[in-house]
């Protein structure tokens, strides 16, 4: 059985993720910060299916020893590790004039230091298991996007540091990432129906993606055997734009 680990896996994006490899048969390991009550119900809803197939593993990825220690705990959990999915992100718009440093902390925390030390952290095991990283970054950040320069920058990093390590830790372990578009609307956040239209509007396929899209590109590249440092983007061709 294979052996999948998702930061950011208790919602939305990171939960489909979950739900797909679990359908696959994967052993899934759930990352979590706050939500533990939903990835306490993912993980037993799926070991209701498959017993013993889901686990759960808490952690800040903004502090450094919280990284460590959910390194440890994966690896109490699962001998091997065949694919870490870093899809734990803070999103918030940091106009120049706000920025602090507890912003840019919490912003590089878990879009660019916390992913770069969990795939140190697990390089050997993806080494063992000839496996893949995929890191999930933005398909917006190539344009430039006002107000969220802390973000663009994490996310620019992580696609620097996928085609980095691709190199560098070929020929056993692919690492690429997936630039999402518009898929669901910012956590917390409810666009009216006009600012939904207007991103409609921008995207060549006049639809807003859907988590089981990135779900899907997920599952093709962990399967995809002569694929690696490459930046995926599943956004509608909103890109193109
Ligand atoms: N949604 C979109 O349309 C869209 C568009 C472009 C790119 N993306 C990217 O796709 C990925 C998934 O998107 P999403 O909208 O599903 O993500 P999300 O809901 O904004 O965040 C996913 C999870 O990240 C975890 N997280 C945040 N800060 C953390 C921290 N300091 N330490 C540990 N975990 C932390 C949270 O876990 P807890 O809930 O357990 O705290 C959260 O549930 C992200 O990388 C995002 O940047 C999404």
């Amino acid at each position: 059985m294979k052996t999948i680990f998702v930061t950011g896996g208790a919602k939305r994006i990171g939960k489909a993720i979950i739900e797909l490899f679990a359908k696959e048969q994967w052993k899934v390991i759930i990352h979590y910060n706050k939500s533990k009550s939903d990835a306490e119900d993912l993980a037993s809803k799926i070991n209701s299916n498959n017993d013993n197939s889901a686990f759960i593993v808490g952690g800040d990825l903004d502090n450094a020893e919280d990284v460590q220690s959910i390194i440890s705990s994966v690896n109490s959990i699962s001998e091997t590790l065949d694919l870490l999915v870093n899809n734990a992100s803070t999103f918030y718009p940091t106009p120049i004039e706000e920025i602090s440093n507890d912003h840019w902390n919490r912003l590089i925390g878990s879009n660019l230091k916390g992913p770069l030390f969990l795939i140190q952290g697990f390089k050997e095991k993806l080494k063992n298991s000839e496996g893949s990283i995929i890191n999930i970054t933005d398909t917006n950040l190539t344009k430039g996007v006002a107000n969220f320069s802390i973000y663009s920058a994490a996310k620019a990093g992580l696609e620097s540091i996928t085609k980095g390590l691709a190199k560098e830790l070929a020929p056993e372990i692919k690492v690429n990432a997936i630039a999402p578009g518009a898929m669901l609307e910012p956590p917390d956040i409810t666009w009216t129906e006009n600012q939904k239209n207007k991103v409609i509007e921008s995207i060549p396929l006049k639809k807003m993606g859907a988590e089981q899209d990135i779900a899907e590109a997920v599952y093709f590249l962990a399967c995809a055997n002569y694929i690696t440092g490459q930046i995926i983007k599943i956004d509608g061709g909103r890109s193109l734009t």
